[in-house]
Order: C-alpha cells, then sequence, then structure tokens
C-alpha cells in the first residue's frame, strides 16, 4: 500500500514522527520511521536537560543519531525545543540566577544547540508552551527574570544560529479558536509587526477523544493570515481504556478532521503525530487509564486513525 509521506507530499506537505533514539535499534520501528515518515522530530534527545545535564557537559549522542537518521532517509528534521520551563537541567531549574546572567545562559544555550545542526534542522521550536490557559504568559524561570522579552530574544539569537532555519513557537490547547490561542495570536502580530525572525506557528493537538478543538481550520487560518506557516506538530488522540471498535472508528474521524484543517490551510506545511505506535507513546505514563492514541497499535498494525489521515492528506 501507499504511506502517509506519499500521501502528504502529494498535497506538497510533510507527514512527521516523533522519534525516541533508543528505539531506532529495533528494525520494526526503524523501517516504519523511515518509510512512513517524510520528518522526524527528537521526542527528548534536544531538550536542554538531554543535551546539557551537568553544566558545560554537552551529550550530543541522541540528538546526532536522529539527525542522521534524518539524513539518512532524506527526512525533514524538526528541532525540538531551545527554549521551555518544562525538562529543564537541575542545574538550571534549581539554580539562582540574576536575571542577565539567565539571559546569557539562554542564548548561549541557543547558540550550542541550533548553532550545531545549522543547516541540517528545517524548523526549530524556539519556545514552546509559553502561554497559560487563559492567554497570559505562563510563569516560568525565563518569564519571571525576563519578562516577555524572552522570547524575541530566544527568537533572535536561534537566527543567528542558523539563519536558514524556520523558526517556530509552539504550544497546546490552541489548535482551535479560544483565549489560549487568542494570546498566541496577539503575541505573533506583534513579533512580526516588529520584524523578529518568527517564521511559524505550531500547533501541539494533543487531543481527547470526543473533545475536538472549535473551529481547528479557521484558527489556523488566521495565523496563516499573518504571514506564518502553521504545522501540527504532536498529534496524538487519547481515550480512556479499554479500547473499543466504536472508540476506534471515533478516533479515525477525530485524525481525519485534524488531518483536514491542515490540508485545508495552504501555509500549513505538515502534520507530526507524537509518537506513532500505542507502544511507545508518552499518554498512558502521563494521563491515568489513557491509551491507545497513535496511528498503530501496540503490536505495530495500523489502526482506522492511519488509514483515515492517509486518505485525508
Ligand atoms: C513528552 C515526551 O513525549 C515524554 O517522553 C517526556 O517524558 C515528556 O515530554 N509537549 C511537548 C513535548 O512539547 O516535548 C512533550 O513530550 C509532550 C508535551
Amino acid at each position: 500500500g501507499g504511506t502517509l509521506a506519499g500521501a502528504a507530499a502529494a498535497s506538497g506537505r510533510f507527514a512527521g514522527t516523533a522519534v525516541a533514539a533508543d528505539r531506532l535499534d529495533d528494525p520494526a520501528y526503524a523501517r516504519i520511521a523511515a518509510t512512513q515518515f517524510s520528518g522526524v522530530t527528537p521526542e527528548n534527545a534536544m531538550k536542554w536537560e538531554s543535551v546539557e545535564p551537568e553544566r558545560s557537559r554537552y551529550t550530543w549522542d541522541d540528538a546526532d543519531r536522529i539527525a542522521d537518521f534524518a539524513d539518512a532517509n532524506g527526512q525533514d528534521l524538526y528541532g525540538h525545543v531551545l527554549v521551555w520551563h518544562s525538562q529543564l537541567p537541575a542545574w538550571l531549574n534549581e539554580g539562582d540566577f540574576a536575571p542577565a546572567e539567565l539571559r546569557t545562559l539562554m542564548t548561549d544555550h541557543i547558540a550550542a544547540t541550533a548553532g550545531r545542526y545549522r543547516g541540517r534542522v528545517d524548523r526549530w521550536d524556539v519556545v514552546n508552551e509559553a502561554f497559560d490557559e487563559d492567554g497570559t504568559f505562563r510563569d516560568t524561570i525565563f518569564h519571571r527574570a525576563l519578562g516577555e522579552d524572552y522570547i524575541a530574544e530566544a527568537f533572535r539569537a536561534a537566527h543567528r544560529a542558523d539563519p536558514g532555519a524556520e523558526l517556530f513557537i509552539n504550544d497546546y490547547n490552541t489548535d482551535g479558536l479560544g483565549p489560549k490561542s487568542d494570546g498566541m495570536y496577539r503575541l505573533v502580530k506583534k513579533l512580526t509587526a516588529r520584524g523578529v525572525p518568527i517564521h511559524g506557528v505550531g500547533f501541539q493537538s494533543h487531543l481527547v477523544l470526543g473533545q475536538q478543538p472549535e473551529k481547528m481550520r479557521a484558527n489556523l487560518q488566521r495565523f496563516a493570515d499573518l504571514g506564518l506557516d502553521v504545522v501540527i506538530t504532536e498529534l496524538d488522540i487519547r481515550m480512556d481504556l479499554p479500547v473499543t471498535r466504536k472508540k476506534l472508528l471515533r478516533q479515525a474521524a477525530e485524525y481525519q478532521a485534524v488531518t483536514d484543517a491542515c490540508t485545508a490551510v495552504r501555509r500549513c506545511e505538515g502534520v507530526t503525530v507524537w509518537g506513532f505506535s500505542d507502544a511507545d507513546s508518552w499518554i498512558p505514563g502521563w494521563f491515568e487509564g489513557e491509551g491507545a492514541a497513535c496511528p498503530y497499535d501496540e503490536a505495530y498494525r495500523p489502526k482506522p486513525a492511519y488509514h483515515a489521515m492517509r486518505l485525508a492528506f
């Protein structure tokens, strides 16, 4: 049969998946990642705690491995993530840094990480999860020390480090119209008006079965109308376990709806799933009693969601 990558390419888009470096040793995993998908995002390997667990001691092995995998398979590489309040190394999170020092740590981290993969990363999540649910800025070590300016600073540093990469801001619960996506909209409108090098907005789309975002297509379109690209960056649709046939069909319809929202917007560049198989998904570890969120089941067999997504591209 066909592939997600092929179907997406026919509409000028990419189909991506998050990958875990240590899973690439499994031939079944690697084969699906390499053949079904035209883009990969490191699920954890490029996060700050992964690349600099101790101050000034860098560990690039897993990130390099995924970058090499993308190169070997001719795939887009989506860098994730430069500035985020979560999965920071303890030395940074628990350190007591003056604002000027934190700014330097942030821009040095961006220079080191985006610099290392300069010319290889197609798109970077420069800033992740900057908002609270009401659309105001989240209280993070970066916002507390530097105010909202940390965001523009981060984009400028990323652009210096890799002038060819498309730079994104990414968040969850911003997929549909609502207060949180309004906050994102106000910010990116301001940043583009001021000439800050931001090129796109990522919509994580960690969704719950039966709770589809409000007017997703219209939401993506309003960002595109600002001259920004949009990407569905971390799609999964979780359900209360156990799995039933009925839930799987409902899930397929919702995967189709998300993919349709992307293909309806010219500037939507692609859809990335946050892991392709229920065997590897982060969901059961994070949401008690929930799972089965991916397009492949635990035995690496395509689910109805896989077929729905392929047909929708
Ligand atoms: C998740 C990973 O999938 C897990 O393996 C890890 O333990 C926690 O982070 N939003 C993001 C991703 O931007 O980086 C998160 O990934 C999921 C939520």
